[in-house]
């Protein structure tokens, strides 16, 4: 006892997850509200919902289905990704989760001695799953100050400078933590960059349909891309875990080398939550897009609480379900400033350090209807009005 167990360094070397030890936060405190996780808090549609219920005792629904996923559902998704996305030359991959399709990427695509590139503030569990796979090359680019979209210029002379080429490029879109998103023509750059320098670049598309304001969403193809998709938030189905991997068709192998990471984690997706998935896509995105609109409001109300801290130091709500603010210079500490909240004022959110930013707090506000998100932003309204004119007094 006392020193270390011998374990992975893969594993001990890794990140905690922040949400555990949110959620921990958020047991410990009586009564406590989350704007933590990222999360909606609509149901799958009730369709769907009772499509599967008929479908639980088919024999086939226990045994285990095909690696890649139910033919129906292969073949729904590659119709909805030509429709949707404009991906004409993708290949599918059912998996449990878009974070299951990222590690399956990142096993497929690097080798531990491999560098790759990420933006800042940057989705914690892709950085956490570089990690634990080998990969600790890991450089972190910058975002723009003002808008936080990933800075393609620096990538430019990142990939101009570099010694060792990178090997993957990750972005999300739109964002996760900063809630805003990527627009085409940057997207595009960043895609030509990539291509052009030999990276393949993995683009997640988790809130592909939570766009505000007129914004539109959209993907690029190439033999040098993988897109990441999520059935989690759209069609409310968290626990489900499913997931999908649109990949470049035309790689020879690709295909081959993901399965085998695929049959080793969960040889395949859970076979009703593919059902239950088929089925909310055949309800179609517009029920997505109508769950998704009535989020402005709650939107608004986070803006509003977040009004002590000051306007300039707020951003995102672009896309995804996320805003992201900067706290004041006097009170630097984000999981400080995170606890007290949590113990002071009930509210729980996330602390930016998690995403490779100290200083700043990522907020969620989809997780809880409008009216109790109403009393969470009071909340948190109140505590930063208390942060900004007394400090973390107890
Ligand atoms: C950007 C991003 N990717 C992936 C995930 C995980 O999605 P899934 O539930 O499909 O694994 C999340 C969840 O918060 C996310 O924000």
């Amino acid at each position: 006892m006392g020193s270390l167990p011998n374990l992975a360094r893969r594993a001990l070397e890794t990140e905690t997850p922040v949400m555990v030890q949110i959620q921990q936060l958020f047991r410990g405190v009586k009564d406590a509200m989350s704007l933590a996780q990222g999360v909606v808090y609509w149901q799958p549609p009730m369709q769907a919902l009772n499509k599967v219920k008929e479908l639980v005792f088919e024999p086939q629904i226990s045994r285990y289905g095909a690696d890649e996923g139910i033919p129906e559902l292969r073949e729904a998704l590659v119709r909805k990704l030509h429709r949707e996305n404009k991906l004409y030359k993708s290949s599918v991959m059912v998996t449990a989760g878009a974070n299951q399709a990222f590690v399956n990427l990142v096993l497929a695509l690097c080798d531990a001695e491999d560098s790759v590139v990420m933006f800042a503030p940057y989705y914690f569990n892709a950085y956490m799953s570089f990690q634990m796979t080998g990969v600790t090359k890991i450089l972190v680019g910058p975002g723009d100050p003002m808008t936080l979209y990933p800075d393609a210029g620096w990538l430019e002379k990142t990939f101009r400078e570099a010694r060792q080429m990178p090997k993957v490029v990750t972005v999300v879109n739109p964002g996760n933590p900063t809630g805003t998103y990527i627009p085409e023509p940057l997207l595009k750059r960043i895609s030509d960059l990539c291509r052009d320098n030999g990276s393949w670049l993995i683009v997640d598309n988790t809130y592909e349909y939570f766009m505000y304001d007129g914004r539109r969403h959209s993907c690029v193809e190439g033999n040098h891309v993988v897109n990441i998709f999520s059935f989690s938030k759209a069609y409310g189905m968290m626990g489900w875990r499913v997931g999908y991997i649109a990949y470049p068709s035309d790689v020879d192998g690709f295909g081959a080398q993901l399965l085998k990471v695929q049959d080793n984690i969960p040889i395949c997706a859970s076979i009703i939550s593919q059902h239950l998935a088929l089925s909310s896509l055949e309800v179609g995105p517009e029920w997505v897009t109508e769950q998704v609109k009535d989020l402005v409001k709650n939107r608004a109300l986070i803006i509003e609480a977040l009004s002590p801290i000051g306007k300039d130091n707020v951003k995102g709500g672009e896309g995804a379900i996320y805003l992201w603010a900067r706290l004041p210079e006097e009170q630097k500490n984000d999981v400080e400033v995170v606890h007290w909240l949590a113990r002071r004022h009930k509210v729980v959110i996330i602390p930016g350090s998690a995403c490779g930013c100290p200083g700043h707090v990522r907020i969620s506000f989809g997780g809880l209807p409008e009216a109790e998100t109403a009393v969470a932003a009071e909340r948190l309204r109140k505590g930063l009005e208390e942060l900004v004119r007394d400090g973390m007094v107890h």
